[in-house]
Parts: structure tokens; C-alpha cells; sequence
């Protein structure tokens, strides 16, 4: 059939593009980029006059389609370009994909990561973060330096990995998830690095990162599904830092779990504490909350105690960014203040974390490494000095909870309560079954 095409513009598929648009959009499948994109496209027609007549094809498909493509290809170039299910974290054909959380909320760029330096400087500043995330990229960042540049000996492999795992371990002391998952990765290439070749050798340790990516995931689901016990309905929960998808390979840990209850039908209302001095709940966890369509109030750290001891909470939720054998649980700083009010109050502090996060080689809290980062993020809000020239700062990322504060340690494994020392390393044992 000889067909004649000619292009011409119509509004009249832009209102096909902008309905699909506005459907997808609003659901969280296209930003507003891929979504003017989309509109874009549909917009075109194509009037194919052919023997049998004449036809207009709307292209709000391709429109689509090529929104997607942008989003891959360009995403870390293009705000707002994300794919249709967000992702913390990706592996592109050897680079590190990652969103950047210092832009949130205003801006929603993602970054490609493409060498071991950049990996440590992305973790070292906090555009990636929370303890899940920081083993996923830990894992990533060791098979990325093992594959690229492409080796001749299995030996280099290794040695590349080690010298990228050793860098990457020593930005960021406290989450035992990163040195977690970058041993892990190592411990696979110092056991292979005889029987592989470099190329076998190397596609490995990507296997093995992704299957650490993977398996976190699945803790989240899992995780949610297990904490569901603590939410009753119209609970309101409080919660410190940010512990969403941006922190994890799936839905998150304490966030994950208070929007499973959400899902679940519970009317959850959450407050959100803003988290000095960095405000990951301000501008985070807030924003992570809107997107879920969940009620929420930010509040500053300070109010929280009062907040509790006058009956307006019934739950305090945090995740962990190290937990100790005995239960003594390392996490942003701040947590151990909302725990001693939540006793003093006579209502639940439940912890969610992976397995991961459990640390049975330290006894207790005592023997984790608090991060000091530096008096500046003190000193300073949004860009602005906040105090006189020379004034000192503490800077502490995080604090200890004792385990007798904690009512429950929910991991992907079930519920542990004290005693912990049993209960923690029962589920490690199981984890490290499975
Ligand atoms: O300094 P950050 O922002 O990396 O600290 C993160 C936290 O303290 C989180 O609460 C913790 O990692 C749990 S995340 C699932």
C-alpha cells in the first residue's frame, strides 16, 4: 500500500497525552518532565493518506515511550526524570545511579557515580545515605572498581577491590551496613581470585552487590509486614531522621513499615521529627510522607518529648544505624532523647532494621564508633552562620539507646525482644541460613 505521510500538529491529541499524562503523574508513575514530554508527543499526529483513506495516528505512545528513554538516558542530567518506579539506588551498565538527597525536596536529581572516588565523596557528603543504602552502594562501589578498567590478572581484580573497599569503609564509621556489605563483597573475591579469571572475577562481585541490593528489598517487605503488630488504628506515630525508600533497595525500614500500615487501612498520622542539624526528617521524610499521601506534621526535635508526655503519640518508630549484640542501638542523634520519653510515657519504642544492621561482634553500645562530623552543619542553617564567629560545636551524628529502653527490634527475621543477646543472634543465625 503506497501511503503519503505528512506531519502536522493537533491539539487534539494533546488532550490523550495530557489525561495520560495527568493519570500517570498524579499515581507517581511520570515526573513532570517524562509528563511534558508525553504531552509533547502526543500533541504531533501523523495523517497517513493512504488508497483506503485517510487516518491520524497520535503519538502520545512514543511520547511516552521517548519520556521513558530520557528519563534512563539523561535522568541524572534532567530533573525530575525518574523511571516509573523509584529507585534509591541503580546499577547502569557499570555506573552507580543514585538520587541525590541533598537536593530534596526542592530539586529530584540523580546522580551517576563513576568511579570509586566519586562513590566516596557521594556517601562522605551525604547525597547517599542511610545505613541499607550505604551497604548497597559500598557493594556497587567495590564491583565497579573490579570491572572497570578492565583487568588481565585476577589478582589486580582483588587488589582493586580491596583498595576500593578500604576507601569506601573508612567515609562513614557508624552504619555497620557499609563495612557489612563491603567485606561481604571482598570476602567473594578473596575466596574466587584462584578459580576465576579477571573478567569471571569481577562480574562476581557485581553479582554478589546486586543480590545484596536484592536481598534488602525483600528484608523491607518482610520487615513492614512483621511491625504491623505495633500499629493499632488511628495510631500516631513519631519518627526521627529518614528511614523511607531513599535509605534502602525497596520501601525502606521504619518508614517502609509505617507506610505498609497505611496501605494496610490503619489511619496513620505521623510526626516527623526535622532531625538536626542536617534535617533528613524536614526535607526527606516529609516529602517521602506527601508523596505516600500520608497525614503528617513536622515538628522540630525539641518539641517531641512534650509531645509524647501529653499523650499525643502512641508510638515512636525509628531504624538503626548499628545495632550492638546486647540490643544498645546506634541512630541519629536525638533518638536516644525521644526513647527516654517514650518510657517516661509508658508507650512502645520499636526499632526496624535488617539483620545487617545487627552488629554480634560489638558487645554493646559502648564499643560503636559515633561519627563526629564537622561543627559547621552546627554552625549553619540552610547556607546562613546561625552563630557568633568562633563559636565552638559538638557535632555527633548519632547516639546510643540502651536496650532497656527498647521494647522491640523488628528485622526481616520477626520480632526480637529482650533478652536481646538471644534474640539478635538467633535471628542472625537464621539470616545467615537463608
Ligand atoms: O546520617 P544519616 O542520615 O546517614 O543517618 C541515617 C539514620 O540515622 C537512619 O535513621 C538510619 O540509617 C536508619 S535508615 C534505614
Amino acid at each position: 500500500m503506497s501511503a503519503r505521510i505528512r506531519h502536522r500538529f493537533t491539539g487534539r491529541f494533546a488532550l490523550v497525552g495530557l489525561s495520560i499524562g495527568v493519570v500517570t503523574g498524579l499515581g507517581g508513575q511520570l515526573s513532570l518532565g517524562q509528563f511534558a514530554v508525553a504531552g509533547i508527543g502526543a500533541a504531533a499526529s501523523f495523517r497517513v493518506t493512504s488508497a483506503t483513506g485517510n487516518y491520524t495516528l497520535g503519538l502520545a505512545a512514543a511520547g511516552l515511550a521517548a519520556a521513558r528513554l530520557a528519563g534512563r538516558l539523561y535522568g541524572d542530567r534532567v530533573t525530575g526524570m525518574l523511571p516509573p518506579v523509584m529507585r534509591a539506588i541503580e546499577w547502569r551498565s557499570g555506573d552507580i545511579v543514585v538520587i541525590d538527597q541533598t537536593l530534596l525536596p526542592h530539586r529530584l536529581v540523580r546522580r551517576t557515580l563513576r568511579t570509586t572516588e566519586e562513590v566516596a565523596e557521594a556517601i562522605s557528603t551525604l547525597r547517599v545515605r542511610g545505613a541499607p543504602l550505604l551497604g548497597i552502594v559500598g557493594a556497587m562501589g567495590v564491583a565497579q572498581a573490579a570491572l572497570r578498567p578492565r583487568a588481565s590478572r585476577s589478582a589486580t581484580v582483588l587488589a582493586r577491590a580491596e583498595q576500593a573497599g578500604a576507601l569506601l569503609a573508612a567515609t562513614r564509621p557508624t552504619a555497620v551496613n557499609l563495612s557489612w556489605a563491603i567485606e561481604r563483597t571482598l570476602a567473594v573475591a578473596r575466596a574466587e581470585a584462584t578459580s576465576l579469571g579477571p573478567a569471571a572475577l569481577a562480574r562476581r562481585l557485581l553479582q554478589e552487590a546486586l543480590a545484596i541490593h536484592a536481598e534488602d528489598e525483600r528484608a523491607c517487605e518482610v520487615m513492614a509486614a512483621h511491625a504491623l503488630e505495633f500499629f493499632s488504628a488511628g495510631a500516631t506515630v513519631l519518627t526521627h531522621c529518614n528511614t523511607g525508600f531513599l535509605v534502602t533497595g525497596g520501601r525502606g525500614t521504619a518508614l517502609g513499615a509505617i507506610g505498609y500500615a497505611h496501605e494496610q487501612g490503619l489511619a496513620v498520622r505521623v510526626f516527623a521529627c526535622e532531625t538536626r542539624p542536617l534535617l533528613q526528617g524536614a526535607r526527606l521524610t516529609a516529602w517521602e510522607l506527601g508523596r505516600l499521601g500520608i497525614e503528617h506534621a513536622l515538628i522540630v526535635d525539641g518539641a517531641a518529648a512534650g509531645l509524647i508526655a501529653r499523650g499525643e503519640v502512641s508510638l515512636v518508630m525509628t531504624g538503626a544505624d548499628r545495632i550492638a549484640a546486647n540490643g544498645d542501638v546506634a541512630n541519629k542523634v536525638g533518638t536516644y532523647a525521644h526513647a527516654l520519653a517514650a518510657r517516661a510515657a509508658g508507650i512502645p519504642f520499636v526499632i526496624v532494621a535488617p539483620t545487617t544492621t545487627v552488629d554480634l561482634k560489638t558487645r554493646s553500645g559502648s564499643g560503636i564508633e559515633v561519627e563526629e562530623r564537622a561543627a559547621s552543619e552546627v554552625l549553619s542553617f540552610g547556607g546562613a552562620a546561625i552563630a557568633p564567629k568562633g563559636t565552638a560545636a559538638r557535632n555527633p551524628a548519632f547516639d546510643v539507646t540502651p536496650a532497656d529502653l527498647v521494647t522491640a527490634i523488628v528485622t526481616e527475621q520477626g520480632v526480637a525482644r529482650a533478652p536481646y543477646r538471644r534474640s539478635l543472634a538467633a535471628q542472625v543465625r537464621r539470616a545467615v541460613r537463608a
